[in-house]
Order: C-alpha cells, then structure tokens, then sequence
C-alpha cells in the first residue's frame, strides 16, 4: 500500500522525537505505551499524502499529523475506559494496565499535547480555519461517543440514527485530518470540502468495518476481544439490520440475548453471532459499505489532482473496507 508505505518511516522518527516520558512517570508512561503499540496511523498517513496531494512539504504537515495520532489515541484510552475494553492492539488497555484515573488523566493530557502541536502551525495564513476545523469536530466526536452510549440501552436504534452516530464518533476525524492538511497547504476552499467529504463517507464505510472485524474478525489480527459489541450492547449496523429482517420469533430472541446481564459470555456471543449469520446481514452491511465507497470516490472525482494520487487515495479508501486489522 503506497500510502502507508511513503510516510510511515518519517511519522516513526517524529513520534520518538515528540514522545518522552518524563516527570511524573505515572503520567507520561501510558501515553508512550498506548503510542508505543503503533497501530494502523491511517489518520496522519491521510493527513501527510493530502498535504502533499495540495502541495504542500511533508515536513511542515508532521505537527498536524501528530495532533491527529495523539487525539485518537487519547480517544481510544477513554473509549476503552466507556467500552469495558480490556485489550487493544493485541495488549492491556491503559485502564487495564495502570488504572482508570491514569487513563483519563494521561487522556487528558494527550488532548491538550495534540493542541500544543496545532499551535506549531500558528504561522500558517490558514491557522484559524484549521483551528476550527479540529474544534468543530472534536465536539461532534464527544457528542457521537455519547449517542453510542445511550443506544446500549435502547432497542429502537435505526439505521440513520446508527449512520449519524458513526459520522460524529468515527469518521469526521478522518474527513478533518484531510481538511487541516488541504487548508495548511492552501488547497481552494471547494477541494477542502471535496477531501473532507472523501474523508467523511469513507470513514462511515470504515467503521462499519471495524463493527463487522469486531463480530467476524479474528482476534489475533484484529487485537481486540471479538464479540465485545454484543456484550456492550452497541447498536451496530449488524445488529439494527438483524433485528429488521428477523422472523417475530428471532427478534424476541435477539432482544432478550442482547439484554441478558447473566448468561455466560461466549455463549451470548455465539448465540447473536448465529442470528446474524442466519440473516445474512453481512451481505447488507457489504452493500452498504460499497455505497459510501462510492460517494467518497465520486468527491474525489470532484477534485483536480494528479491521477496517480486520485488513485493511490482510492487504493487506501478500498483497503479501509477490505482490511482484517
Ligand atoms: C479504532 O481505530 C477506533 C475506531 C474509530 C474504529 P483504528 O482502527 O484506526 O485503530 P488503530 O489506531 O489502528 O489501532
Ligand atoms: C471508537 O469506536 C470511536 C472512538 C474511539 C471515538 P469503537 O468503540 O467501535 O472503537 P474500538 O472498536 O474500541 O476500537
Ligand atoms: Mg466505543
Ligand atoms: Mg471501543
Ligand atoms: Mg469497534
């Protein structure tokens, strides 16, 4: 993959520089812990190739890029902490490791070391607009990690509430590490919109994904507990299209699987896994996927770029659905 093979070298060498434990160690450590566990990185890699898609040197972008890793990834410890997760990238979540108050101090401070880097851009004409654009999101992200939350204890979620929740939790994060790249590089105000549209709709394809290698991936690739979803309750696209093309009879079996605070782990996983199995929803959730590939293709179109790089951003977008990590 050309995109995260370009990056990936000189974003490694910028962590280490920009991440060091110091003083209190309690503090710092866990920040260099979850960064240390690496991860995909789409988010920064998106962000350096728009940079350079714009015109933009890469170089100047790496602050950008790593306010992006940092804010997902204190995202992360505090999801982790909302989720009741207790592994990720294949090792102890930070509230696992140390304990829940490291994990929302260290969070913390990793939001507030991800504006410091921003600020490093203050130089640049477009600093306000990019400003703006993390701020805005970073609100709409709390207010998705919120409706997530309420729809584990409802069982009338639909389809466009589950959309609209992914939007704000997942993928405007994506849609505005492309537009602080396109802004810092002085792209038009029409390409801003296209990228951070390309970003946005390939970001919903995303996390129904990560919804999907959370039901059907496999834990050793995934780095995650398979089935974690259904034992939270989340109100995934699995979930919501299950229950619309259950029998009467599967449906009250799903409902009462979904709220059952006493059956065994696995076996209620199991048990759910067998209803989407049995209603094909995989094959929905592919279709719809593939739509919003498709609208995120159809902004990229949109946007006057060399055609290599039109391509190497399809190429990623392609793998952003078909991945098993
Ligand atoms: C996980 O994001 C959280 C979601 C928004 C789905 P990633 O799948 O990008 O996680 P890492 O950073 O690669 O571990
Ligand atoms: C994560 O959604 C969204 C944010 C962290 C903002 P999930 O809860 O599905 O992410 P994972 O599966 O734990 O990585
Ligand atoms: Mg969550
Ligand atoms: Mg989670
Ligand atoms: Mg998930």
């Amino acid at each position: 993959m050309q995109i995260l093979k370009a990056y990936s070298e000189t974003l490694h060498s910028y962590f280490e520089k920009i991440i060091v434990t110091k003083d209190p160690v309690s503090l710092y450590e866990p920040i260099e812990y979850i960064l240390s566990l690496g991860g995909k990185r789409i988010r920064p890699l998106m962000l350096l190739h728009t940079h350079k898609i714009f015109g933009g040197d890469i170089h100047s972008a790496l602050p950008l890029a790593g306010a992006v890793e940092i804010f997902h990834n204190f995202t992360l410890m505090h999801d982790d902490i909302m989720d009741n997760a207790s592994m990720r990238r294949g090792q102890a979540t930070v509230h696992e490791k140390y304990d829940t108050n490291t994990a929302i101090l260290s969070g913390d401070l990793m939001l507030i070391q991800a504006y410091g880097l921003i600020g490093k851009c203050s130089d640049n004409s477009a600093y306000a607009d990019i400003m703006s654009t993390f701020n805005e999101m970073s609100v709409q992200l709390c207010e998705g990690q919120q409706l997530d939350v309420d729809f584990e204890s409802r069982n009338d979620v639909e389809i466009d509430e589950y959309i609209h929740m992914i939007t704000y939790k997942t993928s405007v994060l994506i849609a505005a590490a492309m537009k602080m790249a396109a802004q810092h590089a002085g792209a038009s105000t029409e390409d801003q919109e296209h990228i951070y549209q390309f970003g946005k709709n390939i970001g919903i394809a995303f996390q129904m994904q990560d919804d999907i290698l959370d039901s059907f991936g496999e834990k050793a690739a995934v780095g995650k507990r398979i089935g974690g979803d259904i034992l939270e309750g989340k109100k995934t696209y699995l979930y919501i299209k299950a229950l619309e093309l259950s029998s009467d009879k599967q449906k009250e079996k799903l409902v009462a699987l979904m709220n059952d605070s006493q059956m065994e782990d696995q076996k209620k996983i199991d048990a759910v896994l067998n209803i989407f199995n049995d209603t094909h929803v995989r094959v929905y959730a592919d279709q719809l996927k593939e739509a919003y590939r498709d609208l995120a293709f159809s902004h990229l179109a949109a946007i006057s770029i060399d055609e290599q790089d039109r391509i190497g951003l399809k190429e990623f977008g392609q793998y952003l659905l078909d991945r098993k990590v």
